[in-house]
């Protein structure tokens, strides 16, 4: 019993760095990375700048889904972002679980 208890927390820290690994993938398939990079910003902000803007707003998350899917402009500067009707939200929540964990 006591094996299976020490077992728990170490499958939960595999998971975790397992979506971040989904997340990331998911953003390089999506194109994410041709107008973001994780340290420098593209022409959109780099996306350690956007956890560290979001990392302790706890309703930043789905924002941030609507804004990746329907785009927008005007949180970080006049240039939009295009938006990705093509990507499924359940994805797009993955990228973003990925970003604010930079
Ligand atoms: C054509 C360039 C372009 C592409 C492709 C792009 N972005 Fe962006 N992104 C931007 C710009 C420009 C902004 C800044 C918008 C603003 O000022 O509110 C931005 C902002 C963001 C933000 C912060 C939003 C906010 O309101 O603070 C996130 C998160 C983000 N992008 C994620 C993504 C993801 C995930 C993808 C891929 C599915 C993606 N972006 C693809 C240009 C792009």
């Amino acid at each position: 019993m006591k094996k299976i208890i020490l077992l728990i927390p170490l499958m939960l820290t595999f998971s975790f760095l397992h979506a971040d690994e989904i997340g990331k993938q998911l953003a390089q398939e999506s194109g994410c990375l041709a107008c973001h990079s994780v340290k420098t910003k593209v022409l959109g902000p780099s996306y350690q700048d956007v956890s560290k803007k979001y990392k302790q707003d706890k309703t930043a998350k789905s924002m941030l889904v609507k804004k990746i899917k329907d785009g927008g402009k005007g949180n970080w500067g006049n240039v939009p972002m295009p938006p990705h009707p093509q990507l499924k939200e359940k994805d797009i929540e993955k990228i973003v679980t990925w970003i604010l964990s930079i």
